[in-house]
């Protein structure tokens, strides 16, 4: 998630376990080959064999309108050692889509077969290629032309947020349409939008009738979510974090932060990350208010020292 879940937070994750695949945040993709650099900002975990500490293999994903120039930069990121790559047609980004990428693309299916099809073509055969559509950009009507354009592409699988564009982020996601789209195609599909609880997960799987499933802002929120339903589809019991342990979590991504940026932007990291986790921790709430008051890193530090025990 762009701005949201960089390498810091993919360690933390997936670290408490019950993920088998991340997504790095999108790469914007223009109108040239982009500098090596820039794949490794997004994606540090390149020189790791491209996975998180804990040994979750990461997927870079992409971004961009122009199939050729899309192609020539999965092939570097295949070259500076991608072990998967991911394609982004679901960006509802107005600055983004007003450059033709992401979730307008979807409102041309050839398009997204072309774009698809010359980054699979781009890439060697065991690098698995994949694409994240939402399900159109003002209505459904394009949604299985779409999943079908990805497959004739030689994709690997799709992931599916079962959202429209200008549904936005908004609740309740579409999950009725995941098994429609599931049941028009062969190839493996992914179903995100909405998946915030153990119960969501459950409800979602039986009416998709999906198998693969992706976390979105739920992961944010509850970071052990991943954990919870892997325990509840092996029918196992796991504890749910509390958030004494939560605390330790902020501190971790802040200690990580501190050692390449400076301490407004880690402060404004740990607040983001706050707003999310209030849907879940209603401690968090009261910590967000004494933060706004932080201007520096050790006085956060302090903070979240006496939530800690
Ligand atoms: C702040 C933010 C940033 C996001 N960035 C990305 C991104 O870079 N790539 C992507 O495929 N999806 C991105 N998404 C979409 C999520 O991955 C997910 O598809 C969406 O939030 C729906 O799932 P949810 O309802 O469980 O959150 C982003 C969402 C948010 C809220």
């Amino acid at each position: 998630m762009e701005g949201v879940i960089d390498h810091h937070l993919r360690h933390i994750l997936t670290r408490i376990g019950g993920y088998q695949h991340c997504v790095t945040e999108f790469l914007r993709v223009t109108d040239r080959l982009l500098p090596e650099h820039l794949f490794h900002r997004i994606c540090p975990e390149l020189t790791q064999q491209c996975q998180t500490r804990a040994g979750t293999p990461v997927t870079i994903q992409l971004l961009g309108g122009d199939a050729e120039i899309m192609a020539e930069n999965a092939q570097l990121a295949a070259e500076l050692g991608a072990s998967s790559i991911d394609i982004n047609f679901g960006c509802p980004s107005r600055f983004v889509n007003r450059k033709a990428g992401g979730a307008v693309l979807l409102k041309e299916p050839e398009r997204v077969f072309k774009i698809t099809a010359a980054v699979r073509k781009a890439v060697p055969g065991n690098i698995p290629v994949s694409a994240k559509i939402r399900l159109g950009y003002e209505s459904t009507e394009l949604a299985l032309e779409n999943a079908r354009a990805v497959e004739a592409a030689n994709a690997s699988f799709i992931t599916v947020h079962a959202r429209t564009k200008v549904d936005g982020y908004k609740h309740p996601a579409r999950w009725e349409w995941l098994g429609r789209i599931d049941d028009a195609i062969s190839i493996p599909m992914v179903a995100n939008g909405d998946i915030n609880s153990v119960e969501d997960f459950l409800r979602c799987k039986e009416i998709s009738g999906c198998q693969n499933f992706m976390l979105g802002r739920g992961a944010v929120a509850q970071p052990d979510l991943a954990r919870q339903i892997a325990a509840a589809q092996s029918q196992k019991t796991t504890t749910v974090m509390q958030w004494h342990e939560i605390t330790h979590l902020i501190t971790e991504l802040a200690k990580a932060m501190q050692t390449e940026t400076d301490d407004l932007r880690t402060l404004g990291r740990l607040k983001q990350w706050l707003v999310y986790l209030k849907k879940q921790y209603p401690q968090a709430v009261e910590l967000f208010k004494q933060f706004r008051h932080v201007k520096q890193f050790s006085q956060a530090e302090e903070l979240l020292k006496t939530q800690a025990q």
